[in-house]
């Protein structure tokens, strides 16, 4: 039988076997890899829960095959039928009324719930043998990096980790664009691989972009639980910088630079040369293209940490396309309480 991405169809049937008996598995989809379980099984959500020290206010993304299986726990405008139709499966989470089958400890209790039909084979498969809606919020402790590929979560959790599925380093490297679709306003909750430019034009109308929120706010319901300043944050601190050049500057400028300071920079640093600090330089892509540096970015936060440097330094991208996703990703990593 075919294998999908390397992976037998002996070891799927083994894992929706582990999933439909209430066990959490870590799988690979496009963005990044999930941590899985039966979302319709209050149990194996909170096995999810505990795993990544989730709070529990802080709402689960359910993964569905199709437009009919979402149905099962949502329901869709027809704003959320365009956009299902222009971009499922794929990166794009839509946050819509749900239905009374969602038990309450996926959503925190709210009655949205936040839906998307992932595209990568293997996830796609497990969803069909085990025929049922699977939660999965990315497969990392709480606040930390992603995981883009099988071993990060391996490292992250350490020798208790859950079964993981290795599809191989995920295409697009950070988490899918969540639209909130709840209200008659159409807001993105967090910017993603698909832009705010593709989806307006599908809707027709240009969605509100909230600010976000910096800390936890107990009394008021939060917009979206998940809508904090700090988040996806390295061991290691992280300044970032708005452009390539102003980094530069600062490297030239700065005596006090801490020896062993970690430099990630868009593309190879060519002509400059910084013989007199111990800097140790890496890059998100040999080419500088946004999509590359999306690929690369958590896996390169996780590599500068792994030499525990007392700073790590990157540029933001110009805001535009990815490169606003890829900004509110490092904008949460360096943000400081
Ligand atoms: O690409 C992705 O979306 C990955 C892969 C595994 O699918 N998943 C992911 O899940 O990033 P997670 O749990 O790390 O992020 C889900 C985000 C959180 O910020 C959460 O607060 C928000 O979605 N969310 C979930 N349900 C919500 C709801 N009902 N209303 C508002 N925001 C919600
Ligand atoms: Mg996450």
């Amino acid at each position: 039988m075919q294998k999908h991405y390397g992976v037998s169809p002996e070891e799927l049937s083994n894992v929706a076997g582990l999933l439909q008996s209430g066990q959490i598995v870590a799988l690979p989809t496009e963005t990044v890899y999930g941590l899985a379980c039966l979302a319709l099984n209050k149990f194996a959500v909170a096995k999810v829960f505990k795993a990544k020290q989730r709070p529990a206010d802080d709402p689960l993304i359910i993964h569905v095959s199709d437009l009919t299986e979402a149905k099962l726990v949502c329901r869709p405008d027809r704003r959320a039928m365009s956009l299902i139709e222009a971009f499922w499966p794929g990166p794009l989470t839509l946050v819509l009324p749900k239905t009374r089958i969602v038990p309450a400890i996926v959503t925190s209790g709210l009655s949205t719930v936040a839906v998307r039909s992932p595209a990568h084979p293997v996830f796609r498969e497990v969803l069909n043998l085990v025929s049922a809606p699977l939660a999965a919020p990315s497969a990392n402790p709480f606040g930390k990096v992603s995981p883009t590929r099988a071993e990060h979560i391996k490292q992250s959790f350490g020798d208790g980790h859950p079964p993981v599925v290795d599809g191989g380093p995920t295409k697009i490297g950070i988490e899918s664009t969540v639209v909130d679709l709840s209200s008659s306003r159409t807001r993105i909750l967090r910017p993603g691989p698909i832009d705010t430019e593709a989806i307006s034009a599908i809707l027709g109308e240009e969605p509100e972009m909230p600010e976000p929120k910096a800390s936890r706010n107990k009394a008021k319901a939060p917009l979206s639980p998940g809508l904090l300043a700090k988040h996806y944050q390295p061991e290691s601190p992280l300044q970032v910088f708005s452009s390539t050049e102003e980094l530069m500057a600062f490297l030239k400028m700065e005596p006090s630079i801490p020896a062993a300071t970690c430099v990630i920079t868009h593309s190879p640093l060519k002509e400059i040369r910084f013989p007199s600090k111990s800097l140790k330089f890496m890059h998100l892509s040999e080419s500088g293209d946004p999509k590359e540096i999306a690929q690369n970015l958590f896996a390169r936060l996780r590599e500068a940490d792994t030499h525990s440097p007392p700073l790590i330094l990157c540029p933001l991208l110009p805001e535009t396309g990815i490169g606003s996703a890829i900004n509110d990703r490092l904008r949460k990593a360096s943000f400081k309480d």
